[in-house]
């Protein structure tokens, strides 16, 4: 695909993320030669910098600037921060488009980028509207001459309502195709093999359904607390961070039906129909008994101290807000009819992993009853990460006499595919975005369509009355009553057991 001449223009271009993934990102498609001829970053913020100051702040003395070919490194830093340079907006984002006008103008004309420009907005959700009104007001929204498009990271809406609301408010300036909506899951190359591995093997799919598939487990875990984020964090708690974006994306991908083909609108098509299948919990009955929530305590690993999450920065002392979070729930499809979904998500876990475990079914009819096998042993585990890769499960003869079954593995490692050169969940989609592929970005109605599945857990855990907050200690696996979630089997498994 073509990468156009263009302009980036990063709003919240002082913030953590341009310094942490945006720069970095940018750098290394720069090094591995993916960037147009002609191209521009332009950071906006409301800090008072020189381009001078830009540049030496985000790549000369930033510490996040890392090139995959290391020695090599030297030979582009300058030629990158050439590229870059700043304009400061004053204190609120809402004033100075004039001047940001006038910038771009110049930027463009001195450089070549043919009147095509990327938007990121990087800053407070509540500015979304208002800076989008801005361009827009500006005539930077409009398509006359070049291409415009606005990336908005997350999150997006805090609840069905606003979401719709921020729909709403930026498709009165840009139309939904000029949206790219991020989730830097879609751009981790795991979760797009998600895709391939069911719908280029024809080993799969065939089973890949109620007649065969036991149950699915989805289990994402970070060892980190909420570190610095304590202010967003307690104000979104683990179901609005991960799980209504990140997580429902993987079990739309798990979910969908097959694609008539890899157009982005094929495959978005499908996801919002998967997401739609999700059934909606509605009854404090099945909210209370398909939904855990819980935090993590005052703890000690190793004997170093943990705080407990409501000692965090930031966090109220009072704080309901839940740092863990497990969901059952069913797919109402043909496909899906009464098959459980487990989903949790939590900080302070033993490790960081993400794993998608597809349960097969114990077959019909079990002849080597000996085996010492517990049921249900045949398991597809899609790796995410860390180690990424998949893994499956089966049983094998012990050698000898009689028929014992012993479970063996067929593990396939990404990183054997060691030439290639796997681009990181950011530099990914930026550059899907700068191609104009909106295949990896969601549409408005799949960001709508989550949050109607996620709405009425948010509101019974806020206002339910028999729901409890559960404690767990950093570095184990949650509260033990998870567990009880997960009926017939009686426990979650954990990654890297057997
Ligand atoms: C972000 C969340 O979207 O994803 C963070 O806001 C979380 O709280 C992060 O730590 C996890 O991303 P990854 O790629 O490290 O799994």
């Amino acid at each position: 695909k073509e990468t156009k001449n263009q302009m980036l223009v990063i709003f919240g271009a002082s913030g953590d993320l341009t310094a942490r993934k945006l720069i970095p990102s940018l750098f290394n498609l720069y090094v591995a030669k993916q960037l147009p001829k002609n191209f521009v970053v332009l950071g906006a913020s409301r800090s008072n910098l020189s381009d001078g100051e830009f540049r030496k702040k985000v790549v000369y003395e930033s510490p996040y600037l890392k090139s995959k070919i290391e020695d090599l490194k030297e030979n582009y830093v300058k030629g990158f921060a050439d590229m870059l340079f700043y304009e400061d907006l004053g204190d609120d984002y809402t004033k100075n488009y004039e001047r940001l006008s006038k910038r771009i103008a110049k930027l463009n004309d001195t450089n070549g980028t043919e009147n095509n420009y990327m938007f990121y907005l990087s800053t407070p959700p509540s500015l979304y509207e208002p800076i989008a009104k801005n361009l827009a007001d500006a005539g930077l929204s409009s398509q006359e001459e070049g291409w415009k498009r606005l990336i908005v990271e997350k999150p997006f809406g805090y609840s069905l309502e606003t979401a719709k609301e921020l729909n709403k408010g930026l498709q009165k300036y840009f139309n939904e195709s000029q949206i790219y909506r991020i989730d830097h899951y879609l751009g981790k190359e795991t979760v797009q093999n998600l895709l391939v591995t069911r719908f280029s093997n024809s080993i799969f799919e065939p089973l890949w359904n109620r007649n065969y598939i036991h149950h699915v487990e989805i289990t994402n875990a970070e060892s980190v607390g909420v570190e610095k984020r304590g202010g967003y964090y307690d104000k979104s708690g683990a179901l609005r961070d991960m799980f209504q974006n990140h997580l429902l994306q993987i079990v739309s991908l798990v979910v969908m039906e097959p694609p008539i083909g890899n157009e982005p609108e094929d495959i978005r098509n499908e996801k919002v129909k998967a997401l739609k299948s999700l059934r909606i919990m509605k009854d404090d009955e099945s909210l209370f008994e398909n939904t855990i929530r819980a935090q993590y305590v005052a703890s000690e690993i190793n004997g170093e101290k943990i705080k407990g999450y409501r000692e965090e920065d930031g966090v109220d002392p009072n704080s309901t807000t839940e740092t863990y979070a497990a969901v059952k729930f069913f797919v109402d499809n043909w496909r899906w009819k009464d098959v459980p979904f487990y989903v949790r998500t939590a900080k302070r876990m033993p490790t960081k992993v993400t794993e998608v475990i597809i349960h097969f079914k114990t077959p019909h009819h079990q002849i080597f009853k000996d085996s010492g096998l517990s049921s249900k042993d045949n398991k597809l585990i899609i790796r995410i990460q860390p180690d990424e890769g998949i893994l499956i499960k089966f049983g094998v003869k012990v050698p000898g006499q009689g028929f014992k079954v012993e479970r063996a593995n067929l593990d396939f490692y990404y990183s054997s595919l060691a030439e290639t050169y796997v681009m990181e969940a950011y530099e990914r989609l930026l550059l899907d975005a700068m191609q104009g592929d909106a295949t990896l970005y969601a549409r408005a109605d799949e960001v709508e369509a989550a949050w109607e599945f996620v709405d009425p857990i948010l509101d019974y855990w806020k206002n339910g009355k028999d729901i409890r907050m559960y404690g767990y200690a950093a570095g184990v696996w949650g509260p033990e009553n998870a567990d009880e979630l997960i009926d017939d089997l009686g426990f979650w498994r954990n990654p890297g057991q057997n």
